[in-house]
């Protein structure tokens, strides 16, 4: 008995050296953890539970045969996150450098599976070579079986993809397909072809970190929400993340215990708005006095800046928040902003999570490239995530909410349910001197009576009353009692029940 006990500790041992002491070091060169690391970093002490650990691939090519590493280059199994149920898996750069290989990809499924029968999230950890070379097509159909159960997850457990190595070729589209991709700056990278590939099609001389590192895809294409400077800071981000979500669609999400004021006033929030309704103001600010001790947890923070979008809680309960951002391009909307903050609504919804929407519009973008890149269509994006969306959504309008962009931005016409405006709120078609010069545009040369005219547009139409004459904004709200008001208005929305039309699911415009 004892020597069976040996044997496994043994085998053991094996697994957990992974592709052994030399690749191990190389890993660490690179600043980066090891998978095993990695999951003692993501997960509670002492929570994990590992599948598999013994599997090996079955590849015979290439003397495949003869070189077998248990675990076959992936650490997959299930943990808590602040005592909430995971499922992850971790790919082990040092065991044939992570590729995904038959085997691999059904332990990576096994768990998908588990996720989704159970109820739970996953996160995935990748670092990888890719397919494994010497297994071919079975490598591909792999991926597939992974992308598959990516989809079909979508929606049903939060999915969560860690970027921290080479992630590479059709490779990238399990991660693309799930809520949140995160990546580690100067030691990740994601493209669907690489600079080698990039230089012979297209002359084009780029270097990896160029071409797909987190700086690229954290501000330039979008495809990653986070980006941190190493495997720590980025795996501490996303335990904080995973404390927004709930663990799957059939649950809410978790209630922390707030021990901020719920009455908290913040009185220089009456100042927030400066006089000059041209002048940018911070809207973080706002979003920042309203959150529970002032924590946001803020996504995609360097692309489409002109929106904000993340995480507060609201007496203990997760709130997703989208709002505009005077800081940048006045906070209109564009085809960027519309994407990002489209898809955000869509994930809160799915999870149900209720939307706290901040605006301040000038309209849509104007320009050639908006309407040559589709705003039509990018925009329609947002306009239709928020009407389809049944989470209980409470508005408040803090200056400009003019044309479309007033519509989109979670009005009540889009069964917004409570939608407050601030006394300096502006709620109109257009700003009053582009109104003016369209209304009396044969009068344009007599200087004075179009300044009086604007004055009179801005008398009547800059000021919230008159949508709150017509039912369109409940009540006009002091700035410093935002954080009360908005609190009690999800307060009184928790029993919300809304079922839209049955349908075999929607056509939003991709
Ligand atoms: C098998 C692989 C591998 C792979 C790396 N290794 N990639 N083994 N299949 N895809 C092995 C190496 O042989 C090496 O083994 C170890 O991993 C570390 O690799 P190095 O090259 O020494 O590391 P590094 O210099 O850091 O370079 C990492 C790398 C490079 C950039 C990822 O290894 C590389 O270019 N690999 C090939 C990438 C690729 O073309 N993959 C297929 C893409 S197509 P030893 O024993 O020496 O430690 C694809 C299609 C997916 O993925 C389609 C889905 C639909």
């Amino acid at each position: 008995m004892k020597e069976i006990l040996k044997q496994l500790e043994a085998k053991r041992a094996e697994a957990r050296s992974g592709g052994g002491t030399s690749r191990v070091k190389a890993q660490h060169l690179k600043g980066k953890l090891t998978a095993r690391e990695r999951l003692e970093v993501l997960l509670d002490e002492n929570s994990f539970e590992e599948f598999d650990m013994f599997v090996s691939h079955r590849c015979v090519d290439f003397d495949m045969a003869s070189n077998k590493i248990p675990g076959d280059g992936v650490i997959t199994g299930w943990g808590k996150i602040n005592g909430r149920l995971v499922y992850v898996f971790s790919q082990d750069f040092t065991v044939f450098g992570g590729s995904l290989s038959e085997t691999h990809a059904k332990k990576i499924c096994k768990v998908m599976d588990m996720a989704m029968q159970n109820g739970a999230p996953i996160i995935g950890l990748n670092d990888s070579g890719g397919a494994r070379i010497q297994e071919g097509v079975a490598s591909l159909a792999g991926y597939a079986e992974v992308f598959k159960r990516n989809i079909l997850a979508s929606g049903v457990v939060p999915q969560i993809s860690v970027i921290m190595g080479p992630c590479a070729g059709g490779a990238v589209y399990s991660p693309a397909i799930t809520d949140f991709i995160f990546m580690v700056r100067n030691s990740s990278y994601m493209f669907v072809t690489g600079p080698e590939v990039v230089k012979t099609v297209t002359n084009e001389i780029v270097t990896a970190e160029e071409l797909g590192g987190a700086n690229t895809h954290t501000t330039r294409s979008s495809v990653a929400d986070g980006a941190f400077d190493n495997d720590i800071e980025t795996l501490r981000a996303i335990r904080r993340l995973y404390s927004f979500l709930p663990l799957s669609n059939r649950e809410k999400p978790p209630v922390l215990i707030s021990f901020d004021n719920v009455d908290r006033v913040e009185t220089s929030l009456d100042t927030l708005i400066p006089d000059n309704p041209n002048s940018p103001y911070d809207m973080r600010e706002l979003i920042i006095k309203i959150a529970d001790e002032y924590d946001f947890f803020e996504l995609q923070e360097d692309f489409a800046k002109n929106i904000i979008i993340g995480f507060i809680r609201l007496e203990g309960y997760s709130i997703g928040v989208v709002a505009n951002q005077p800081l940048t391009l006045a906070g209109c909307l564009d085809i960027d902003s519309s994407k990002k903050a489209a898809r955000f609504v869509r994930f809160c919804d799915a999870f149900e999570i209720p939307l706290l929407t901040l605006v301040d519009v000038p309209g849509f973008l104007p320009g050639v490239a908006q309407e040559y890149g589709g705003v039509i269509k990018h925009g329609a994006k947002l306009l239709f995530a928020y009407g389809e969306a049944t989470v209980p959504k409470v508005t408040v309008i803090t200056r400009k909410a003019y044309g479309g962009a007033y519509d989109v931005m979670s009005s009540k016409h889009l069964r917004g349910d409570f939608n407050y405006a601030w006394p300096t709120a502006e709620i109109a078609v257009m700003g009053a001197k582009g109104a003016v010069e369209i209304i009396y545009r044969s009068e344009l040369s007599d200087k004075n009576k179009i300044n009086r005219l604007t004055n009179s547009y801005e008398e009547r139409f800059a000021n919230p009353f008159v949508a709150a004459e017509q039912g369109f904004i409940d009540d006009i709200i002091m700035p410093r009692s935002t954080r009360k008001r908005v609190l009690q208005a999800f307060g009184s929305l928790r029993g919300k029940k809304v079922i839209n039309p049955w349908k075999k699911h929607d056509n939003i415009p991709l």
